[in-house]
Formats: C-alpha cells, sequence, structure tokens
C-alpha cells in the first residue's frame, strides 16, 4: 500500500470505516503521519504508553484498574465530546506478542452488536464538568459513533447494559495488530473497538497520537 497521493487517503479512510484499522508493517513514525496526514487534524505530542503494573498507573486509568490484566472493549476518549476519530499508533519494542484486538462495528458480524448499541443511552460522566447523555452508537444520517468505556459511559437501562455486556464478552475479534518494533496501526475510534489481553511481559512500548474530525 503506497502511503503518499490523495487517492490513497481516500482508500484510508474507506478502509478503516469498514476493516476499523490498517496496519503498515515496517515503517518509520514519519511516514505513519505522512500516511494520516489527510484524515483530520492531528494532535501535537505522541503520547508513551507503557504496561505497567496497577500499583504504578493513574488510579482510574485502565492500568490503574487492570493492570497487566485484559483491557476491556472501549473507544478511547469516550468522556469527551470531541472524541479522537482516529488513533495512530506505532511500536517502539515489544517482545512478546500480545495483540491489540479490533471488534469493526460496520462489519456484518457485529450487526447484533451495533444494533444494541444503536438503542443503548448513555449516561457519561466526566472527572470534571456535567454530566451528559449519549448513544453508545450514534449512526444517524451519515454520521457513525460509537461511544464505549465502562468506566465513565453507564447504559441508562440495566437490561440493555446487561444485553450488550454478554454479546461484547462473547463475540470474537474482527481482527487483531500483532506488535512487532516498527509496526504502525491506524484505528477508526468511531467504527471500532478496541481491546487488549493480559500481558505477560512489561517490555511493550507503544506511541500513540489522536486524530480529529476537523469542522
Ligand atoms: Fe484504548
Amino acid at each position: 500500500m503506497s502511503i503518499d497521493g490523495p487517492g490513497s487517503r481516500l482508500a484510508y479512510s474507506e478502509v478503516l470505516a469498514v476493516n476499523g484499522f490498517i496496519v503498515f508493517p515496517e515503517i518509520s513514525k514519519d511516514d505513519l503521519v505522512k500516511a494520516a496526514s489527510g484524515l483530520g487534524w492531528m494532535a501535537p505530542d505522541w503520547h508513551r504508553i507503557e504496561v505497567r503494573e496497577r500499583k504504578h498507573a493513574r488510579p482510574n486509568s485502565l492500568s490503574g484498574l487492570y493492570g497487566r490484566g485484559s483491557f476491556p472493549w472501549h473507544t478511547d476518549g469516550a468522556i469527551a465530546r470531541d472524541s479522537p476519530r482516529y488513533l495512530m499508533m506505532h511500536c517502539g519494542d515489544a517482545d512478546l506478542s500480545e495483540p491489540t484486538e479490533i471488534l469493526a462495528l460496520k462489519r456484518e458480524s457485529s450487526e447484533d452488536i451495533a444494533n444494541v448499541m444503536a438503542g443503548t443511552a448513555l449516561l457519561v460522566t466526566p472527572d470534571k464538568g456535567s454530566k451528559w447523555f449519549s448513544r453508545a452508537l450514534d449512526r444517524g444520517g451519515s454520521r457513525f459513533q460509537a461511544r464505549w468505556d465502562t468506566r465513565a459511559c453507564t447504559p441508562r437501562s440495566a437490561r440493555s447494559a446487561m444485553r450488550l455486556q454478554g454479546l461484547l464478552a462473547d463475540i470474537e475479534p474482527t481482527g487483531s495488530v500483532q506488535w512487532a518494533a516498527g509496526t504502525g496501526v491506524i484505528i477508526d475510534n468511531f467504527t471500532a473497538l478496541h481491546r487488549r489481553p493480559c500481558v505477560g511481559s512489561p517490555n511493550r512500548i507503544l506511541h500513540r497520537r489522536y486524530i480529529y474530525e476537523q469542522d
């Protein structure tokens, strides 16, 4: 897959919308930035993501809650009204192969989950500021935006919550990313959920940068 060219950028967004992610094996960070540059407004900084034991992580972070254990399905920035559209990730080092798993919600196999998410109202509770309501999947008109993070987005109906948690517990991922040094990935944070299984070794260094929709 070529990196440059306006045609490829359009193709990237189309592939991302359906498959939820694109993997670039052995790519530099600079080339990954080039590949993603047409997708929206790129936040200026890369954030380093390390495997952390629970006691060394921020209390309400995923590492603070789960440590090296498996992280549940989620979208990033679910508590923000302006969630990142895409996650760009680059692997600095990894000596084990625990993947990041992807659940693409536009795939046929995800239809039941997408339908239940679309019918699930969430109470979003940010750390600061007022609570607000959202759907777990907003797919009105041309919009298709998932929002899911059980730490701060609570379904209003216990029945919907149980149904959705049950479906998510049983469903197989639609894709996965096997990390190695130099692997680059773009994940569509609106059309896909992601998660991580237990990580055996702390030696997994990822860098992440968010891309936001432009008005
Ligand atoms: Fe995440």
